[in-house]
């Protein structure tokens, strides 16, 4: 999809991040916006960072409910009569031992991650098919979609699940002869709210892994340490996008894990720790 200018991109987790760098690379393109998050403060600042005159549509969305992410694709319909990109970005993480994780994680990090692009597709591409003209959908995994990594099983099983449902997504929208492109985004670590998810755990979801506080500080570090920024992600994505490109990994020196756990399965060996 090269044709940008004046198309509509609808973004979930607009309010931090890469769905932020995501917004201001759109808005470049001269693309009107609509831009979605449970944080209001965190839109209206993405909002305040826009080129002057970008057309935008702000709303609070909750990507783990459906009515939410249907009024959501209603008002794009209703604002801009058309969505030509969609970035299912939002995401939520925990960490810690699986023998220790609570119903309240799996609930609160599958609803998120994984349903929340279950919704976006279910609620915008009906709508794009109907369209017919060039569309694209991203959707936010992580490599943590492409490997197992120790004390991270729910985030794991939520990304995984995103990279799987984006490759049945794209064989079916080829096989229908759909203007509709898929990418599945990959990165690694990258400094941005991430490891401050539970700002914004739902109270009733409250109760955590009693285990994870060393866990999350490590992933803290790491998130910290990360050698990219959100604004080469969202570069790399943008890229990806008008290439009509499917996966997007960013991060080369993950690489190496992915193909030892290919060989791995391939082989018939034990699993080989990708982050020992
Ligand atoms: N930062 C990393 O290291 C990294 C690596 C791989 C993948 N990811 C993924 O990238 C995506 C974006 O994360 P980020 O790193 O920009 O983190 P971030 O915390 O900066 O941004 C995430 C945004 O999602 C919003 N959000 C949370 N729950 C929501 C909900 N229920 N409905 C709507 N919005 C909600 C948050 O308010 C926040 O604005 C996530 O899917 C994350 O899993 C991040």
């Amino acid at each position: 999809m090269n044709e940008l200018h004046d198309k509509v991109a609808v973004i979930t987790g607009a309010g931090s991040g890469f769905g932020r760098e995501l917004a201001l690379l759109c808005a470049a393109e001269g693309m009107r916006l609509v831009l979605a998050d449970i944080d209001m403060a965190g839109l209206d600042a993405t909002q305040a960072l826009l080129p002057a005159g970008t057309q935008v549509l702000t709303q609070r969305c909750d990507v783990s409910s459906p009515e939410s992410v249907e009024d959501l694709a209603t008002q794009t319909w209703a604002r801009f009569g058309a969505a030509h990109l969609l970035f299912n970005n939002a995401g939520v993480a925990v960490a810690g031992p699986t023998w220790t994780t609570t119903r309240a994680d799996w609930q609160w990090v599958l609803g998120v991650n994984l349903m929340g692009v279950v919704h976006g597709v279910q609620s915008f591409v009906p709508r794009m098919l109907e369209q017919d003209e060039p569309c694209h959908v991203v959707n936010t995994a992580s490599v943590a979609g492409l490997l197992s990594v120790p004390a991270s099983s729910v985030y794991c099983v939520s990304k995984h699940g995103v990279v799987t449902l984006s490759e049945c997504l794209h064989h079916e929208l080829r096989t229908a002869n759909a203007k509709i492109g898929v990418s599945v985004l990959c990165p690694a670590f990258v400094s941005t709210g991430i490891a401050d998810a539970a700002r914004h755990r739902p109270a009733e979801l409250a109760d955590a892994n009693p285990l994870a506080a060393p866990f999350e500080a490590r992933v803290r570090k790491a998130v910290q340490s990360g050698k990219l920024t959100a604004v080469d992600i969202a570069r790399a994505t943008m890229a990806a996008v008008k290439a009509d490109r499917f996966y997007i990994l960013t991060h080369s020196n993950i690489r190496p894990a992915i193909e030892a756990r290919m060989r791995d399965i391939l082989d018939g060996r034990q699993p080989t720790n990708p982050m020992p």
